[in-house]
């Protein structure tokens, strides 16, 4: 993947941080999803005082992506840290993965983790999640 447009993504994720919903764990999530056609859409996490209803960073974007009837995508950046400060990988919980799995190619869908644009690593789906389950296993 484009270098140059790797950093967008982590910077679009890290703006953000600001948006994330976050007061009772404190721990702010920012995510940058990028689809086939180039469009971007962003997702923080949305907390709620009763807890279950949270919603992580990573499917606020995929959401949001597909009820405006886009289900194709190449990439994704996460960042996150406790108060928004990023100290090290924020990577996408089993729930989020599983999200991935429905929309994405989990061997080509490249998930960028990184504390700062200059300092990252790509991960495959396959990678972050092995023998992920999906609509194949149905057919
Ligand atoms: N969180 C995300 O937004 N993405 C993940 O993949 C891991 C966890 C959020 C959920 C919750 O608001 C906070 O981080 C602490 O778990």
């Amino acid at each position: 993947m484009d270098e140059k447009l790797i950093k967008q993504l982590i910077n679009t994720a890290i703006k953000q941080l600001d948006f994330s919903y976050a007061p009772y764990s404190g721990f702010k999530v920012g995510a940058a999803l990028l689809s086939k056609n180039g469009d971007i859409y962003t997702g923080c996490n949305i907390e709620n005082a009763a807890y279950t209803p949270s919603n992580c960073a990573e499917r606020t974007a995929f959401f949001k992506a597909v009820s405006e009837g886009n289900k194709d995508f190449d990439a994704i950046a996460i960042v996150g840290g406790k108060d928004g400060i990023l100290t090290s990988y924020a990577a996408p919980c089993g729930v989020c993965r599983q999200v991935m799995m429905e929309f994405c190619d989990p061997k080509t869908f490249q998930i960028i983790l990184a504390t700062e644009a200059e300092k990252y690593d790509v991960f495959t789906l396959e990678e972050l999640l092995p023998l992920g389950f999906g609509s194949n296993n149905l057919a």
